[in-house]
C-alpha cells in the first residue's frame, strides 16, 4: 500500500487556484524530493496534508487512511530555524519524545543516539542562541527522526545554508535515511538538490499547479554532482522545468 495518496488535489486561497487537480502516489520509505518554483505551493501541500489549512477538494491518504496527527506520527522540519530558545540541545532533540510519553531509559537512549549522528554531543548543554544556522538545522533533523516517525517532511530545509554545510547536511540525511527507511518528503526548488537526494523527484509546474513529471533517479550513492550521469539528470529536470 502506498504511504501517501494524493487523489485530485485542488487547494485555492479565494479566486487564486494554487494546486490544480493533483494525483500522485508515494510508496514506504521513499525519499520524495518536490521540486518547483517559489509561490507554486510546495508549503500549501505540506500544509494542507497536516490540515493546517482545508483543502478545495480531492483527498490526501496516509496508509490508506485521511490524515490522523494522533494516530499517524509526522514531523515537519521548517525552512526556518524551529527551535525552542529556552531549551539546550539536548532538550530540544528530546522535546518531540517528552510530548510522545515515551519511556525515560528509551528516551536518553534515542537522543544520545541522535545527537551522536549529527555530530551535538559536544553542545549537548548549549542554547540556540550560541549555536550557528547549521548547527540549529541539525538539532530540527535531529528532533525529527529522534521519534521515528512513519513520514518526515522538510521544507526546503536548508535554503539559508551555504553550499559546502548544504551538502554535508544532505549526506548526514540520506545516512540517517538509510538506517531508518523512514519516508521522506523533501521539498526544494533547488534542481541540484533534488537530484542530490532523491530516490524520486516530482518535479512541478508554475501556479496554477499540477504535475509535470515523477521522475525515478536511481544514480548510486554517494552521488558525485559532477559525474555525466549527475550532470545529465540534472540537466534534464532543469529543461523540463523551464521556469524561467
Ligand atoms: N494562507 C494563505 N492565504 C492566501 N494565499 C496564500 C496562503 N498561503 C499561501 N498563499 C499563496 O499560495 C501560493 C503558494 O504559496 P506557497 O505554498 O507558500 O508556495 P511555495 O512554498 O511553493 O513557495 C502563493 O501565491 C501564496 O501567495
Ligand atoms: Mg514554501
Amino acid at each position: 500500500m502506498a504511504a501517501i495518496t494524493v487523489k485530485n488535489l485542488t487547494k485555492k486561497f479565494d479566486d487564486l487556484l494554487v494546486l490544480d487537480n493533483i494525483s500522485f502516489e508515494v510508496s514506504d520509505g521513499e525519499f520524495l524530493c518536490i521540486v518547483g518554483p517559489t509561490g507554486c505551493g510546495k508549503t500549501t501541500f505540506l500544509n494542507s496534508l497536516i490540515k493546517l489549512y482545508d483543502i478545495t477538494s480531492g483527498e490526501i491518504l496516509v496508509n490508506g487512511e485521511p490524515v490522523d496527527l494522533q494516530r499517524h506520527n509526522i514531523s515537519y522540519i521548517f525552512q526556518e530555524n524551529s527551535t525552542m530558545p529556552w531549551l539546550t540541545v539536548e532538550q530540544n532533540i528530546s522535546f518531540g519524545l517528552d510530548i510522545k510519553h515515551i519511556p525515560r531509559a528509551q528516551k536518553k537512549e534515542s537522543v544520545r543516539e541522535m545527537m551522536d549522528i549529527v555530530g551535538l554531543t559536544p553542545y549537548r548543554s548549549y542554547y540556540p542562541r550560541q549555536l550557528s544556522s547549521s548547527m540549529l538545522q541539525r538539532v530540527s533533523i535531529a528532533r525529527a527522526f529522534a521519534t521515528d516517525p512513519e513520514l518526515l517532511m522538510m521544507d526546503e530545509p536548508y535554503g539559508q545554508l551555504d553550499i559546502e554545510l548544504r551538502f554535508r547536511l544532505e549526506d548526514e540525511l540520506i545516512k540517517l535515511w538509510e538506517r531508518t527507511k523512514t519516508t521522506v518528503l523533501f521539498i526544494t526548488h533547488n534542481i541540484e538538490e533534488s537530484v542530490y537526494l532523491g530516490q524520486h523527484i516530482l518535479v512541478l509546474t508554475n501556479k496554477p499547479t499540477g504535475i509535470k513529471e515523477k521522475i525515478a533517479d536511481n544514480l548510486p550513492r554517494p552521488r558525485d554532482i559532477a559525474s555525466p550521469e549527475f550532470v545529465g539528470l540534472r540537466h534534464h529536470v532543469t529543461e523540463m522545468i523551464k521556469w524561467w
